[in-house]
């Protein structure tokens, strides 16, 4: 394989020396950009990164053996990082989306059998073939937007092979793509209808069959719960993720979308790595979130498509709550691949700089699923995981909102979108 030498970026986005510890406050628009900066890869790995009349000087007599990509004018960053996703599903909900604009709410339509139930039905019926193509579909479009490594939940099967079927289509997934998958168990999503009347033997069932299965399996590195009123307790969310700390699975919960319920709280109780959603987190569970380290992942996308006011972005930076941004790609609340939208959403609805927005899209991302010792930022020894934007800066990408701006995209070394 032949070193890939990236030249003379107009902006070389690194986010360099955050991989110990989450951007906060004030540091979430320190991105360390380099003007005319180069990029040096061997066997996939990122050798160095500067001006490049630094690195023409030190790789001199062995650029005739590189691939070069003349990258003037464009704005180079990591490749981006979805840390919330529903990925693997199948089929799709537009007419409950009329219903909504009628005037139904999403937890009607989920209590009316609909919602997630309706993807729980489609995705159990589907052949692992036929989810493993759609979600690929996806996973493609991903890339093409930018996208080297998303997180991908589960939580659409609500039985036990229903849930190894859809995280065994993740992982194969991440095997065979080009983008990297990082799985985590959600068979805390919903109580499907068959335990509708017994909802602690379904919970028995997640924490003494799933958990284990799942963990011994190596299905996945996460275990979540949809904590909401109507769907999980805090009580229940609380047995469901120390059942998953036992067998090695790391906390994430989908805490206080819809109404405060003490989910940012007992994510900081746990010690998740991410509460996700946190539209109506309250101050002190904010603050214990900031004191233990727990990143807030928000979902702008969501908040849009429901028709609802997004998450205080303002009021978790001040408060010291590192931030990471994601799709929450999935048929009900947020069906988009599209994380550069996201991140214009983060910067219109949220008020978050365009800074702050690439910053919770790459290293942030990267720490709310353990992997900012790999990804997120551009440094030597890290994955050569880049996007390259036909931007003339960073801002662009965002500014300029709705468009795909990615022009290539390199992953592990390899040009996979060009
Ligand atoms: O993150 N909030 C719960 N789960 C998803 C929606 C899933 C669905 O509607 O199918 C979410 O928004
Ligand atoms: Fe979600």
């Amino acid at each position: 394989m032949r070193p890939l030498f990236i030249r003379r970026a107009r902006q070389l986005v690194t986010l360099a020396g955050s991989s110990a510890a989450p951007l906060v406050r004030e540091k979430m628009n320190d991105l360390q950009i380099i003007e005319n900066g180069s990029v040096w890869i061997e066997r996939g790995v990122i050798i160095a990164v500067g001006p490049d009349d630094e690195l023409a000087h030190r790789f001199a007599d062995r650029i005739g053996e590189a691939d070069v990509i003349d990258a003037r004018g464009k704005t180079v960053t990591p490749g981006l990082i979805d840390p919330h996703t529903h990925l693997v599903y199948a089929g799709s909900r537009e007419h409950e989306w009329t219903m909504r604009l009628r005037g139904a709410t999403y937890m009607e339509i989920m209590n009316a059998g609909g919602g997630i139930h309706a993807t729980t039905k489609a995705t159990r019926e589907a052949s692992e073939e036929m989810l493993y193509e759609e979600s690929k579909r996806r996973l493609d479009l991903f890339l093409l937007h930018g996208v080297t490594t998303v997180e991908a939940k589960s939580g659409y099967g609500l039985s036990f092979e229903g849930e190894i079927k859809q995280l065994e289509v993740a992982k194969r997934l991440h095997d065979t793509h080009p983008v990297d998958v990082v799985s985590t168990f959600l068979g805390a999503h919903a109580v499907p209808p068959e335990w509708k009347d017994d909802r602690d033997g379904y919970i028995r069932l997640i924490m003494e069959v799933m958990i284990p299965e799942v963990s011994r399996r190596g299905l996945a590195e996460f275990n979540d719960v949809f904590c909401e009123r109507g769907v999980f307790t805090p009580d229940e969310a609380r047995r469901i993720l120390e059942a998953g700390k036992a067998h090695g699975l790391t906390p994430k919960i989908h805490a206080d979308e819809i109404e405060p319920y003490g989910g940012a709280e007992l994510a900081a109780e746990v010690g998740a790595i991410s509460a996700d959603h946190l539209l109506r987190a309250s101050d002190e569970g904010l603050r214990r979130m900031a004191e233990r380290g727990v990143i807030g992942v928000l979902l702008p996308g969501t908040a849009f498509f429901l028709m609802t006011q997004a998450a205080d972005a303002r009021r978790l930076i001040d408060n010291g709550v590192p931030v990471a941004l994601a799709t929450d790609c999935n048929p009900g609340s947020s069906p988009t691949v599209s994380l550069p939208l996201v991140m214009s959403l983060a910067c219109l609805h949220m008020r978050m700089t365009p800074a702050e927005a690439l910053a919770a899209a790459t290293i942030n991302a990267a720490h709310a699923i353990g992997r900012s010792h790999v990804i997120g930022s551009l440094e030597p020894g890290k994955k050569a995981d880049l996007a390259i934007f036909n931007a003339a800066n960073y801002m662009q990408i965002m500014y300029y909102y709705g468009v795909n701006h990615t022009e290539m995209v390199i992953k592990d070394g390899k040009i996979v979108v060009n």
